[in-house]
């Protein structure tokens, strides 16, 4: 692991989200301190649950200059906002719509497109707006939420998917076969031009997988969340004691 990155121990799923939150409100405010505005892009699935509710509730929600902070989404399902597997609506409904958060920082992935392909490249305009790019730059988000799912993926980057050989795109669709079902999902570039990536990890069912993209050989097309090494930022990977229970001693922090 190179030295940028860093394995933080936490003892419990509370303790983690605890941590999370406390290290987002940090980054948020010296980010908004040195450049006015917070660029994140929020993470899917069940871990950041916790966390999100958090940031809704004392001494996040009052600790944090929200009118600086600008939302957008790692990736998305191919669902309606209102869909209950949409990463949106659970964003939403756990913090989002409870912080004084101007409705023009919050940017969702556009699943009212008319196909999957068109949600990714209006999300990829959405980018070159948002962080005012020009030609071939890539957008370097203050902060990226990622999990990591139990086949290794982060993101919508699955195993052997074609997205993770995407250089030119910021943003694709993806079909996940397994899952029968689209994804939207920021491509490996983004990932790591990112100032921070910020893993949640939490729970057993995720040791075995932390120990090999950890530990393992480098092995992306297998490992996806190995993509997520930043180029000239910092990675963290922020876990709780029963995900970390396969790491060996010399990797992990208290
Ligand atoms: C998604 C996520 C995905 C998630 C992992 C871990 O849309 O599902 O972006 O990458 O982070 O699958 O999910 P859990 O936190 O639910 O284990």
């Amino acid at each position: 692991m190179s030295a940028k990155a860093q394995v933080i121990v936490k003892p419990s799923p509370e303790a983690l989200a605890l941590e999370a939150a406390d290290r987002f409100r940090r980054l948020a405010t010296d980010s908004i301190a040195t450049a006015g505005s917070f660029f994140v892009a929020l993470s899917g699935g069940s871990t950041p649950r916790s966390l999100y509710r958090l940031l809704a509730e004392s001494p996040f929600r009052d600790g944090i200059e929200w009118s600086g902070v600008h939302l957008f989404w790692g990736d998305e399902r191919f669902v309606p906002a209102d869909n209950p597997d949409s990463n949106y609506r659970a964003a939403r409904e756990a913090f989002v719509s409870r912080v004084p958060i101007p409705p023009g920082n919050v940017r969702p992935i556009p699943t009212e497109a008319a196909d999957p392909e068109a949600a990714a490249a209006q999300y990829e305009d959405t980018l070159r707006r948002s962080f005012s790019l020009s030609g071939g730059e890539t957008p370097r988000f203050d902060l990226i939420l990622l999990g990591l799912g139990p086949d290794a993926h982060t993101a919508s980057l699955f195993p052997e998917s074609p997205a993770l050989d995407e250089h030119k795109h910021l943003v694709v669709a993806t079909y996940v076969a397994k899952l029968a079902a689209w994804r939207i999902t920021l491509t490996p570039p983004v990932l790591r031009s990112a100032h921070h990536v910020m893993f949640l990890i939490a729970g057993g069912d995720k040791a075995a997988v932390l120990r090999d993209v950890l530990e393992g050989p480098y092995d992306p097309r297998e490992l996806p969340a190995q993509l997520a090494q930043p180029n000239e930022g910092d990675l963290t990977w922020l876990v709780d004691e029963a995900a970390a229970s396969l790491l060996s001693a010399g990797l992990k922090w208290r």
